[in-house]
């Protein structure tokens, strides 16, 4: 799966989610998490994030690693709705990013 990581949170450009083939793409309160089981590993998201965001699971920063458990577990009271758009925002975050302070200037 591809993860999505720190730099998109207090940013969420949404470009990611206009690429997304599969519609896997889903916007928590302050960052987007990419479903894991319904990601197809198809890469369009990645170079559009304007503030580099995205990777490939093997390939997140070592000092970002934590965030592949943060896209992964989103999911674990969400399970697979199946398509961002018709589930719409959730009203959530996962709990490492609900303690991030602000980010950005
Ligand atoms: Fe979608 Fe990116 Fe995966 S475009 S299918 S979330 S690699
Ligand atoms: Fe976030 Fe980048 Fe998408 S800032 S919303 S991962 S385009």
């Amino acid at each position: 799966t591809y993860i999505i990581t720190q730099p998109c949170v207090d940013v969420k450009d949404l470009a990611c989610v206009e690429e997304c083939p599969v519609d896997c793409i889903y916007e928590g309160n302050r960052m987007l998490y990419i479903q894991p089981d319904e990601c197809v590993d198809c890469g369009a998201c990645e170079p559009v994030c304007p503030v580099e965001a995205i990777y490939y699971e093997d390939d997140v920063p070592a000092d970002q690693k934590v965030f592949y458990d943060v896209n992964v577990n989103f999911f674990d009271s969400i399970g697979s709705p199946g398509g961002a758009a018709r589930q719409g925002p959730i009203d959530a975050d996962h709990p490492y990013v609900v303690d991030l302070p602000p980010q950005g200037e």
